[in-house]
């Protein structure tokens, strides 16, 4: 039966919660809130102590990064996942940040200052900041991250909200607050993980009508918080202005403090009589709507000087300055973001000391972690968001490469290469460097990830790739490469020809890296196979056994060695090992059976093969030949154990097959492989044209 208008729509109903949108949308009396309270004392969190609870309640783990222990907060990995947001491979910055948040909650110092997330373009800032705001988003819908507002009475049963949705509690009097939270704090249910406080004063517009509402009562503020005002449960959201505002940049023709602290409202000016009534003001700048939330400042730094005055305020104070009012009190986080050049300029302008003394600042550097690094771009370009493209495999991991390699410095370590040492970032074991050098080469490159390329530009050149062969069901290394290449020419951040030169070099280390990557790959597919197997064994015994080839009939893989048997049988005999055996021939030894150190191997040469005119730069960077052994285990590089010789000088060697093959746990396995073929002989091509 195909759906109908009205089975779809109902479909929609069954999905619908009607108890949690009750429980969200919650209302009472002021009385009503206080047992609420009781219950649950976190509903009076202040915005530092909401927005850290909020990160924990997604749980934390604790890693190990080179010897030292990270808290790993999943907030960042699993709930951004929800999002397509996640972050990677920035759990040190991470945890910078949210120990700032923990200081800030228990009062430390840090909730009085403005937190500038500082690094280079592209390096997630904004989207940490995204994130924290949709994370109080969904926690303020929870049971855990509930919390309330309050409305007044006005006429013909309307209410109306208090406009910066302050705390319930400041409309307690300052000076009935200490007894107040004394016999609260005593009536709590449970003990509060932060004590119960009330911070700051109502609003001009609250403040006013308070006044206003308690002469009716004659003073008696109890029976005016029950006849005159509403407590409501609030849901913080950026799109409706509730808790969560941004603030960015404009040209100061079209911006003023207005944008950030409310404006007059002319209309009501008429009705009311007077531009300092504060029922004709609007408070509505981005931070009063942000009060009991976070509010982002893009680009803080690009502000006029005229804003960022209001900012030292909000942050110091915790005070805002509408026009024609008092100080206002707010209750925001107040999160900045900005690129290093602006933060430079900052640092040089000594009449921005005071901002500079009020801002914690929190490096935001690009992903050092090839690892991590592919995660970034498999976010976006995988097989369920690339449809009708197969994406080959290596394509995303040779752009990851190139990007990690530019933000990396070169290593002083004279025998290490920057593709080594980002190897070893990439966790990877070289013989002769501890997790204590790494250690050492990650203290050493003081700015390693806050230069280089930025995810941003692989993520277009990917998607250029993309696009930019219709006729082509799939995209390969070669292609974005490309791209990453002519994209290079016009690339607006980069004005140094040494870096451009230095960018382009590492490419060729990437592109040679990779076919070193694909080559060993053929090598193990082969190997893999198991009829070109059973004819590798065959031929390796006729060779290495005197075998007549005439001799016929499989030749079972899963049987002992046959010299290895001979070795058994003899040494069951008691005899020497190395006696000779029966036809007068050695039994293979232990080195023959594993693979024999420093033995210099040559593999099947593949056509296009390291392009000729290298760079000598490049092979700085790269290393000299053979001399790359921060590698998977098991996989076999060219010249290994010969290093410095350049196997280019090589002559080929024909035709000759080794197969060594070793018994482990009762089931053959083949450990190593080593296939030697003339220069020209082609397995598996392709063009870097
Ligand atoms: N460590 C990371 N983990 C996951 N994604 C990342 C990471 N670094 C960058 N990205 C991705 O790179 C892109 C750019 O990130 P974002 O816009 O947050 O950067 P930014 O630091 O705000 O840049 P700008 O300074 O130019 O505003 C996004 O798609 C983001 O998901
Ligand atoms: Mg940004």
């Amino acid at each position: 039966m195909t759906a109908t208008g009205k089975t779809i729509l109902g479909a929609l109903r069954n999905q619908l919660d009607l108890g949690q949108y009750t429980k969200v949308h919650w209302e009472g009396t002021f009385e009503q809130y206080l047992d609420i309270i009781r219950e649950n004392p976190e509903v009076t969190r202040n915005a530092y102590q909401r927005l850290y609870d909020m990160i924990l309640s997604h749980g934390t783990e604790e890693i190990y990064e080179n010897k030292e222990k990270i808290t790993r907060f999943k907030f960042f990995a699993q709930f951004a996942a929800r999002y397509d947001d996640a972050i990677y491979g920035l759990d040190r910055t991470l945890m910078q940040l949210g120990n700032t948040f923990k200081s800030a909650a228990y009062g430390y110092g840090t909730e009085r200052r403005v937190l500038l997330l500082h690094g280079p373009v592209g390096s997630s800032k904004s989207t940490i900041a995204r994130l924290l705001k949709r994370g109080l988003e969904e926690y303020s819908r929870s049971d855990d991250g509930m919390v309330c507002s309050f409305s007044w009475k006005g006429e013909n049963d309307t209410w109306i909200k208090d406009p910066m949705h302050g705390d319930p509690l400041q409309l307690i009097p300052a000076d009935l607050r200490i007894e107040f939270i004394k016999q609260l704090s005593e009536a709590l249910a449970k003990p509060p993980k932060y004590p119960i406080q009330v911070k700051g004063e109502l609003c001009p517009f609250s403040r006013y009508i308070f006044n206003d509402r308690l002469q009716k009562y004659n003073g008696d503020v109890s029976a005016m918080l029950e006849g005159e005002v509403k407590v409501y449960r609030m849901v913080l959201s950026e799109q409706d202005r509730i808790g969560i505002g941004t603030f960015q940049p404009k040209d100061e023709k079209n911006q003023d403090s207005t944008e950030l602290t409310g404006d007059l409202n002319y209309r009501k000016i008429a009705e009311y009589g007077s531009d300092s009534d504060p029922r004709a003001f609007n408070f509505d700048g981005e931070l009063n709507i942000a009060n009991r939330g976070l509010v982002e400042f893009i680009e803080v730094l690009k502000l006029d000087v005229a804003f960022l005055y209001d900012l030292l305020g909000a942050s110091q104070e915790h005070k805002i300055k509408p026009k024609k009012f008092a100080q206002t009190d707010i209750d925001e986080v107040i999160l900045g973001h900005t690129n290093e050049p602006e933060y430079r300029r900052l640092q040089n302008n000594e009449f921005m000391e005071a901002l500079r003394d009020r801002t914690v600042k929190i490096d935001v550097p690009y992903v050092t972690r090839l690892s991590d690094e592919i995660k970034i771009y498999e976010k976006s370009f995988n097989p369920e968001k690339v449809l009708g493209k197969h994406i080959a495999p290596h394509t995303i991991e040779v752009a990851a490469m190139w990007a990690v390699l530019t933000r990396l410095e070169q290593p002083k370590h004279a025998s290490l290469t920057l593709l080594q040492k980002m190897k070893l970032y990439n966790g990877k074991t070289l013989p002769g460097f501890t997790e204590d050098n790494i250690v050492e080469l990650k203290r050493e490159g003081t700015n390693e990830g806050m230069h280089g390329i930025s995810p941003r530009y692989i993520q277009d050149k990917i998607s250029n790739a993309l696009v930019a062969h219709p006729e082509e069901d799939n995209i390969n290394p070669f292609m974005v490469l490309h791209e990453l290449e002519i994209g290079l020419r016009h690339h607006s951040l980069i004005t140094n020809q040494d870096q451009l030169q230095h960018f382009k070099e590492l490419l060729q280390v990437v592109k040679q890296e990779y076919e070193d990557v694909v080559k060993n790959e053929v090598q193990r597919a082969i190997a893999a196979d198991e009829d070109a197997l059973q004819r590798l064994w065959r031929q390796l015994h006729r060779q290495r056994q005197g075998v007549h080839p005439a001799r016929k009939g499989p030749q079972p893989l899963h049987r002992e060695l046959r010299g290895a048997r001979r070795t058994a049988h003899a040494q069951r005999r008691g005899e020497d090992r190395h006696s000779r055996g029966p036809q007068g021939r050695l039994p293979p030894r232990d080195h023959e059976l594993h693979r024999r150190p420093g033995h210099r191997r040559q593999e099947v040469r593949l056509p296009h093969q390291r392009a000729a005119d290298e760079g000598t730069r490049a092979q700085a960077v790269r290393g000299p030949e053979g001399h790359d052994q921060a590698d998977q285990p098991g996989v076999q590089r060219r010249g290994q154990g010969n290093s410095g010789k350049d196997r280019r000088g090589e002559r080929p060697i024909d035709q000759v097959l080794r197969l060594q093959r070793v018994e482990r746990h009762g089931r053959a396995q083949l450990r190593r492989q080593y296939l030697r073929s003339g220069a020209d002989e082609e397995v598996g091509a392709w063009s870097d044209g």
